[in-house]
């Protein structure tokens, strides 16, 4: 992927609006993320959209990966890495940089499948008693606080998640994710990942 000149000045003047004192190795640090994350963070597959998830997610992610809690393939390869020599005030600054810029949905779930996802999203399962997910991440699952948004992630991006509970990864993942997760059928998986996927 390449970055061409006007996006990388784009960049570093967004940047330099967020933090005004930020020089050179800062703006090196967002570009460092943005190779894979995509230029405007909304995604680069296997990278998920960063651009509007919530600030003390992110932060949060990035202790993970660099405590290696977070564990699965994808976090082994690429951000057990990407965040090895990252100072606390980095991780700060880019986690409320990346919160700030305008997330973009990823539309590439099923969309046979929308409408069965938004059911299980607003009205969760009675069956097995899970509460819904709308009453963590929000009615336009956009979540609040260290509760992630969901909306717009990638569908590939969301299954992958939502299956690597249940093979035994993330094991430090705060409750209640894991048990949810253990609750959901392959089907309904792929019916809550695409429906999300156009959630704008
Ligand atoms: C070499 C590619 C690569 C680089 C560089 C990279 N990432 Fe990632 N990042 C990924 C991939 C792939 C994932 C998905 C991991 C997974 O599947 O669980 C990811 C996941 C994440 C997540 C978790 C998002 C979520 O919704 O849970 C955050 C936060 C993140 N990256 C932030 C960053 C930041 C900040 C930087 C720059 C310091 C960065 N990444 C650099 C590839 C990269
Ligand atoms: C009781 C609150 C609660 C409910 C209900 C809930 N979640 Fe979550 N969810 C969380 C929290 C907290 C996290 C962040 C976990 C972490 O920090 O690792 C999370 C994380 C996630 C992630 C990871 C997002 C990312 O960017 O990687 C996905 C996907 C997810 N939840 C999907 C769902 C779905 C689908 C449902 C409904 C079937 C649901 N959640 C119900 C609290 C909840």
């Amino acid at each position: 992927m390449k970055l061409t000149r006007s996006r990388r000045a784009i960049l570093v003047i967004g940047f330099a609006a967020v933090f005004p004192w930020a020089g050179h190795a800062e703006s090196l640090a967002i570009r460092n993320c943005t190779w894979c994350h995509g230029v405007s963070a909304h995604g680069y597959s296997p990278a998920p959209g960063l651009a509007g998830q919530r600030r003390e997610y992110i932060q949060n992610q990035l202790k993970n990966f660099s405590e290696h809690t977070r564990d699965n393939p994808f976090s082994r390869l690429y951000m057990w890495g990407a965040t090895a020599n990252l100072s606390p005030a980095t991780a700060h600054g880019l986690a409320f940089y990346f919160s700030t810029l305008s997330p973009q949905a990823a539309n590439d779930g099923n969309r046979e499948l929308e409408a069965e996802g938004r059911s299980i999203y607003q009205l969760g399962m009675p069956d097995s008693n899970t509460a819904a997910c709308v009453v963590c991440h929000g009615p336009n699952a956009e979540g609040v606080g260290e509760i992630p948004r969901l909306g717009g992630l990638a569908y590939t991006y969301l299954k992958r998640r939502l299956e690597q509970w249940g093979e035994g990864y993330h094991a430090a993942a705060r409750p209640p994710m894991p048990r949810i997760a253990s609750k959901l059928s392959a089907n309904q998986i792929e019916a809550l990942a695409s429906y999300l996927s156009f959630v704008k």
